[in-house]
């Protein structure tokens, strides 16, 4: 039985005294007895964060990480950085950080080995754009995603270490929303690739999660999906609407 898992994504939102204030007003609505629980705030406050969210049970994730591990690459933070903040999750392949920052599927694939190197679990995302929705290439292109950015990763690490979001682009920040039918039938597919590649053991455990205008209205209905295991919110997860989310 896979636990379900809502991730916090507030993308570049929040100063750190906004941040602070906005986890401690909601750390203690949380029951996080019947699902994992995430937030990815900036890379600023995540130090401040994990201070706050010390003695709960709320994970804290990053939103990007580099590759490599220290140097001359100005701008960037390191897995090593991520763990000396008490990072456990980050999200990589964002579509955002896909098309407005030029991220590769290989890009991605080296992001997530750096992080399992680290211990720490990768968030990969995978979504289409309308127009390939429109002609039908959806399946096509979450499939390259996919296998591209998994690819040498470790029966072990898909296991216990990968979560995959499914994120259509086109549902992302604009208020419509995959159907749940048509969540789950793209979830349920990115299982089958799974299966396919590493068997059916390591399908039924990993967890594969939606992304992309849940609020408070539709969650319910995108989680009770039988291959849905969780979402990731962008927006909602910044106002109490995240609450209400977890509690659904
Ligand atoms: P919204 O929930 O604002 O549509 O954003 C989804 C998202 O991109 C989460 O990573």
């Amino acid at each position: 039985m896979r636990k379900k898992i809502i991730i916090g994504n507030w993308k570049m939102n929040y100063t750190i005294t906004e941040a602070e204030d906005f986890v401690s007003s909601i750390k203690d609505k949380i029951n996080v007895d019947f699902v994992d629980v995430v937030i990815c705030p900036n890379f600023v406050s995540l130090y401040n964060i994990s201070n706050i969210l010390e003695g709960t049970n709320i994970k804290l994730g990053a939103q990007n990480v580099s590759w490599e591990d220290k140097g001359a690459y100005t701008g960037e933070t390191s897995a090593p950085m991520l763990v000396s903040s008490f990072v456990d999750y980050c999200i990589i392949g964002h579509s955002e950080r896909r098309t407005i920052f030029n991220e590769t599927d290989e890009i991605v694939n080296k992001k997530a080995k750096k992080l399992l190197e680290n211990n720490i679990k990768p968030i990969i995302c995978v979504g289409e754009t309308l127009e390939e929705r429109e002609s039908n290439k959806m399946y096509d292109v979450i499939s390259n995603e996919l296998s591209n950015s998994i690819d040498g990763i470790s029966k072990e690490d898909m296991e216990r270490n990968i979560l995959i979001a499914y994120e259509p682009i086109w549902a992302i920040g604009t208020g419509k929303t995959a159907s749940a039918e048509d969540a789950n039938k793209m979830c349920s597919f990115i299982r089958s690739k799974i299966e396919e590649k590493y068997g059916s053991k390591i399908a039924q455990s990993i967890r594969i999660l939606y992304g992309g205008s849940v609020k408070p209205t539709n969650a319910k209905e995108i989680l009770d999906m039988e291959d849905i295991d969780g979402a990731l919110v962008g927006g909602a997860s910044l106002k109490n609407d995240f609450v209400a989310i977890v509690n659904y």
